[in-house]
């Protein structure tokens, strides 16, 4: 199936991400959400990201005009019927999921491809409120979408084969690499990521190192680009903590049981860097532990 159409919904950190790449790569985009202003601040982040890519010469501005002109954005869902390919990039909670789906559904057309960019939530489940399970999979991007060269598609127990290869080719179209992973909790990365940075949680809380010490051994020590409470901050302890949620609630091993200290962060509203405060407190020049 051709894709020239792609809707996104919601314009927060993936969103945006994703409507960026899709516009570079030539798809005309429609950006979704339900504030005028996050759907500004959402361009203004995307002019930002691409001028990066300027600057490193991995991209020319008169690509960076193009793909700009390529985005539209509405606050009205009705408007997103008109793609061929839907990615919802709304907030990790499956009521809120649910309600988006349910009042897209009505709009959309008859070959429309139905994705999730959800990190853990069920595809089957969500597929199932929209009476077209075939036409609906997973499409998980990472963060930062520009830069995170990974794209896992997860097929629900309906999904077609037309449907996942019209989504594959999309991947490879973004110059990405798609991964297949099938519909269990948290499918295959936050699968492995997630218990890990919970271990790094319960490793704060029960004081076996600092804030600093842990992200510095498991940069130093495993090489990993970033520790992993810098990058809880980086990717929102309230999706963190969803995803263990899920994972716990999905898989009944207690081995998933979300660090109380992680549940005590995110009632205090300390997200991470969207709030300003996480682990670290981002307020000032140089992110500083927060304990
Ligand atoms: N848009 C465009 N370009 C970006 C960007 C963005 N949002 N963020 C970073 N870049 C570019 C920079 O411009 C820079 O480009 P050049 O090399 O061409 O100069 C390059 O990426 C590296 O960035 P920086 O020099 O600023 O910083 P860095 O070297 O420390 O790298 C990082 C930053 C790429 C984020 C790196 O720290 C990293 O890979 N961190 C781990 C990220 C990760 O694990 N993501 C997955 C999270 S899990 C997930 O997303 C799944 C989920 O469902 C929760």
């Amino acid at each position: 199936m051709d894709v020239t159409k792609i809707g996104v919904i919601g314009a927060g950190q993936m969103g945006n991400g994703i409507a960026h790449v899709m516009a570079l790569a030539g798809y005309h985009v429609c950006l979704n959400d339900i504030s005028e202003d996050v759907l500004s601040q959402a361009l203004t982040r995307i002019d930002k990201n691409m001028m990066r890519q300027v600057k490193s010469g991995k991209i020319a501005q008169a690509d960076k005009a193009a793909a700009l002109a390529r985005i539209t954005t509405t606050l009205s869902i009705a408007d997103i019927g008109q793609s061929d390919l839907v990615i919802e990039a709304a907030t990790e909670d499956e009521p809120t999921k649910q309600v988006i789906f349910d009042a897209l559904v009505p709009h959309i057309q008859d070959h429309t491809i139905l994705t999730s960019n959800t990190s853990s939530i069920s595809i089957t489940r969500l597929a199932s409120r929209t009476g077209r399970p075939e036409k609906f999979m997973g499409f998980h991007f990472m963060n930062p979408v520009p830069v995170m060269q990974l794209v896992e598609l997860i097929r629900g127990i309906a999904t077609d084969k037309e449907t996942y290869d019209t989504c594959r080719a999309v991947v490879e179209n973004l110059g990405k690499t798609p991964a297949s992973a099938e519909d269990f909790p948290a499918f295959i990365v936050n699968r492995i990521l997630m218990p890990m940075i919970n271990e790094a949680v319960y490793t704060l809380y029960e004081g076996v190192g600092s804030v600093e010490s842990i992200d510095q051994s498991m940069k130093l020590g495993a090489n990993h680009p970033m520790g992993p409470l810098e990058l809880a901050d980086f990717i929102g302890l309230d999706t963190c903590l969803a995803i263990m949620n899920v994972l716990h609630d999905g898989l009944a091993d207690t081995k998933y049981r979300p660090c109380p200290l992680m549940t005590k962060y995110v009632e205090a509203g300390w997200l991470g860097r969207k709030t300003k405060r996480g682990f670290y407190d981002y307020r000032g020049d140089v992110p500083v532990p927060t304990r």
